[in-house]
């Protein structure tokens, strides 16, 4: 079985105790490897490297152009061991292999190079001032980062958080997710073959609460936490950073709605909506899984969407032409169960769905419920969808709003002026109109509410992966 272990400094490494623990894939419900466990013994090896990196290496004090090189040769090694990266997380987590490899990995190749480039071309502020002094601005590398990612795109996310910390001059302590160890290892492997200096990304392995998340979030000698995942464990690790008045960066769960309007076209809305929910089997922070339908339409659009939920192809994630797979986790699995086995005491109809084999469930439809049920109030991540019909648009602002979350939104509308005034009122981070995961990695990304504080992406990782100075000078009028 393979082994996959640490990188700290530069070094492939076990733990210091031996330790280990199995990572299961989900498709065959069988351990797959043996995963180095880490402890504070592996979280301290690997901040006393990034520490060192960062004060003494030459990683900070590089030009942007140099760093940058480097960041790119990333890049293209990512690109050219796809196949290896893809099978890793497709293995540990059970999304389609045509995902990962057609998404995860070429999005995860694109963050490093658009955050090398950004960083390289990006421009602060000069300040001409009335009283004979100029200020501009400048943005220094914040130090030593903490990056937690989740289980649901490995890769992609983890080099969402890692790029751009790297492109501007920080040093990394990644921890992932405890069920999709593989890739960070090869990714961090690619990077010592990328010329990358020893220290400046170091992976450890572990679990969180008690483990190495604790142990890397305690660490005061970390300058920055970025996180993805449940909000719950969001307020756990920004209570660890406060206890050193450590920024964190939250990208937390969600609930997001979905309007479809009477004036939309109901095949674009169709497609989306089905995208949005059921892609990745719902293990989607974005997921669009509060899907309101003005009633004029209602009928017509529900049977088509059930239609298009039961053509989707379930099954093992490695075949060709598979769309869902099996749910990441035995424990995952059950949570989404939990909310599939509650639909008819909740009051629900299930138009389509249900319990698929092993950890799969099928694409879930679910009207009737009040909104109050929990399948309309909670996260489930998984690929369950509860529909209900609105009358006007007041109405559906009011019901897409009320939600402790706020990460994201989409509407369907052939109306200018409706997509304009909806997008404005609706609470949340980022809202799509007749459309849906499109991402431009200039635009601020993040969530009000429960789904987390702060933004990442373009100018917004540079805010909160430097230290913005401000330099003030005299000018004076002539020599004395
Ligand atoms: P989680 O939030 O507990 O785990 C995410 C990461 O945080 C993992 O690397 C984990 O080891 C680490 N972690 C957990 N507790 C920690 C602590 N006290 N200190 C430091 N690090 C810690 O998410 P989990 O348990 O995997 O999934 C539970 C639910 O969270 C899911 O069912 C889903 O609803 C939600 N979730 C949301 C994600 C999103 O993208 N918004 C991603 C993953 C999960
Ligand atoms: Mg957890």
């Amino acid at each position: 079985m393979d082994v996959i272990r640490h990188v700290i400094d530069g070094e492939e490494t076990e733990s210091s105790s031996g330790a280990r623990f199995d990572t299961i894939d989900p498709w065959t419900q069988q351990p797959w490897a043996q995963v180095a466990l880490g402890g504070a013994d592996e979280v301290d090896r690997a901040v006393t490297a990034a520490r060192r990196a960062f004060d003494d290496g030459p990683w900070p004090c590089m030009g942007f152009a140099e760093r940058g090189a480097i960041l790119h040769g990333l890049a293209d090694l990512i690109i050219e061991n796809a196949d290896e990266l893809a099978l890793a997380d497709t293995t540990d987590m059970g999304k389609p292999l045509s995902d990962s490899r057609g998404n995860d990995v070429p999005r995860s190749a694109q963050n490093f190079r658009f955050f090398a480039d950004h960083a390289r071309l990006s421009t602060g502020d000069i300040l001409p001032m009335d009283t004979g002094h100029h200020a501009y601005t400048r943005f220094e590398p914040a130090g030593v980062v903490a990056a937690i990612a989740p289980w649901n795109f490995p890769l992609m996310l983890e080099t969402w958080k890692i790029a751009p910390a790297l492109a501007w001059g920080n040093t990394v302590v990644l921890k992932p997710a405890e069920d999709t160890p593989a890739s960070a290892t090869i990714l961090a492997q690619l990077a010592v073959r990328a010329g990358m200096p020893p220290g400046v990304l170091n992976v450890v392995h572990g679990y969180g609460p008690g483990s190495v998340g604790a142990a890397l979030t305690a660490d005061n000698r970390v300058n920055r936490i970025t996180f993805t995942g449940e909000s719950g464990t969001g307020k756990v690790i920004a209570a660890a950073g406060a206890a050193h008045l450590t920024p964190v960066s939250l990208e937390l769960g969600g609930k997001g709605a979905n309007l479809v309007f009477a004036d939309a076209d109901l095949d674009t809305a169709v497609n989306w909506s089905i995208r949005a929910v059921f892609s990745n089997a719902g293990q989607v922070c974005l997921a669009g899984s509060r899907l309101f339908v003005q009633r004029e339409v209602y009928h017509a659009f529900l049977a088509k969407f059930v239609a298009a939920a039961e053509s989707l192809t379930l099954g093992d994630p490695k075949l060709t032409g598979t769309q869902i797979g099996p749910l990441a986790s035995e424990a995952h699995w059950k949570k989404v169960r939990s909310y599939v086995d509650e639909i008819g005491a909740e009051g629900g109809t299930m138009r389509t769905g249900g319990l698929g084999d092993g950890w799969a469930i099928r694409p879930t439809v679910v009207t009737d419920l009040p909104p109050e049920a929990r399948l309309c109030r909670e996260e489930i991540f998984g690929p369950v969808v509860v529909v209900a019909p609105f009358d006007s648009e007041a109405d559906a602002i009011t019901a897409a709003n009320d939600t402790p979350y706020g990460l994201n939104a989409m509407l369907f509308t052939e109306n200018l002026s409706r997509a304009h005034r909806v997008a404005a009122a609706l609470k949340a981070g980022t809202v799509w109109v007749n459309c849906f995961f499109i991402r431009d990695l200039r635009a601020p990304f993040g969530g009000v509410g429960d789904s987390g504080i702060g933004r990442e992406g373009g100018t917004f990782s540079r805010e909160f992966f430097t230290e913005p100075k401000a330099v003030v000078m005299a000018i004076h009028d002539a020599d004395p």
